[in-house]
């Protein structure tokens, strides 16, 4: 297959070239009508599109790439240093590809002193009564202080990782419980997910699951279902607790089980199905990395190994061939889906698709794993 990702690699790394000028100071988020929305570093998805020139540079040691990643890399320092539109728990997705992807890959002393402080603004959003990283809105808002969601699981690598660095262990106490409170509200017996739950957050009990962007409360999401598979894995790669691999893998299971003939996911595994079904092509890119992943702790005669790597192969397969763009396009993927039932970016390009599209790219083809850890 080696063909195959090269091919697909070379021709989005010709996107990307072309997008630096398109893009300019501006960062991507998602699509209308084939067009990116550009905004001046202000979302929770600025440090994709710098992940994805910081890949393209070390697969190319191309200088463009370079030069364009430590531009925007300097433009997420400034951003924390200003402390500008960080009051979210998404300070992972912003700064490990961005400050931790310069650090990995140039060992900038600057770069991982921002990435601990990324860390540390990160903490803020701790709510050690609840033992939560609180999603959204103002930090102990009335309404939503205590709610949290599985996307999180992506921002602990950059606690984990600080842990590591300071040798303090307070980011991966922090870090360790939030793992523990996902695994026992948001995963359901059957081993499907919840989005989101509530705490209550006077007596710090469980309260209710509910959706933000899935089909309904109970439904499941099938990005929550791939943050879910991936974010345990890497939590079993830094912590060893073979709860979280276990729990990676029954997620993954959950997800093969439940995907249309071409392996390519639904927006939700509970959606109707019929002839208006929106796909997300970004859940089955980030589940391609988590299977990626997890396969590396599974035996390679076990049946859950053979069916994993076959699915992360055809699905990947098929994204190449029936949904990477042209050459003139500014997405990588087609038919992300943000928000369908928002009707926000239902079917459109979306930046973390087109990232992570490209990390299990690197995986398949370099065997380069993201920057979620430093290979060890
Ligand atoms: N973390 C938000 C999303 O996946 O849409």
């Amino acid at each position: 297959m080696t063909k195959l990702y090269e091919a697909a690699i070379e021709k989005a790394l010709g996107n990307v070239s072309k997008n630096i000028e398109r893009f300019g100071e501006l960062y991507p988020h998602t699509s209308t009508d084939d067009i990116y929305s550009l905004n001046p570093n202000n979302d929770w998805t600025a440090g994709f599109w710098v992940g994805i020139l910081w890949q393209a540079y070390e697969y190319s040691n191309k200088e463009e790439f370079l030069t364009a990643a430590k531009k925007a890399t300097s433009q997420m320092g400034e951003r924390l240093i200003a402390d500008r539109h960080l009051d979210t728990h998404d300070i992972g997705f912003l700064y490990t590809p961005t400050t931790g992807a310069q650090w990995i890959i140039e060992k900038d002393a600057e770069a991982k002193e921002l990435t601990i402080k990324a860390a540390d603004r990160l903490m803020k959003r701790y709510r050690s009564d609840l033992k939560i990283f609180q999603a959204w809105g103002p930090f102990r808002d009335p309404e939503i202080g205590g709610r949290f969601i599985i996307d999180c699981l992506m921002n602990m690598p950059l606690l984990f990782w600080a842990s590591e660095e300071t040798k303090d262990d307070k980011y991966r106490d922090a870090a360790i419980a939030f793992v523990e409170t996902t695994r026992k509200y948001l995963v359901r017996g059957d081993d499907s997910t919840y989005h989101t739950f509530y705490m209550n957050q006077t007596s710090g009990e469980p309260e209710r699951g509910a959706t933000q962007q899935g089909y309904s409360d109970g439904s499941t999401w099938t990005r929550g279902q791939a943050w879910s598979i991936y974010g345990f894995a890497l939590a079993y790669r830094y912590t060893n607790d073979p709860a979280y691999l276990d729990t990676s893998l029954r997620s993954a299971r959950y997800f093969i089980k439940h995907l249309p003939s071409n392996l390519v996911a639904h927006w939700d595994f509970d959606a109707p199905i019929d002839e208006h079904i929106k796909p997300d092509s970004s859940a089955s890119a980030i589940a391609a990395c988590g299977f990626h992943e997890l396969l590396e702790w599974l035996d390679e005669d076990s049946n859950d190994y053979k069916l994993i790597k076959e699915t992360m192969e055809k699905s990947m397969q098929t994204l190449i061939k029936d949904y990477s763009t042209d050459s003139n396009a500014q997405g990588l993927l087609e038919h992300g889906s943000y928000s369908v039932r928002e009707g926000n970016s239902p079917d459109d390009y979306v930046i973390w698709g087109d990232y992570f599209y490209l990390e299990a790219l690197m995986r398949l083809e370099k065997g380069k794993k993201g920057y979620w850890y430093e290979s060890r």
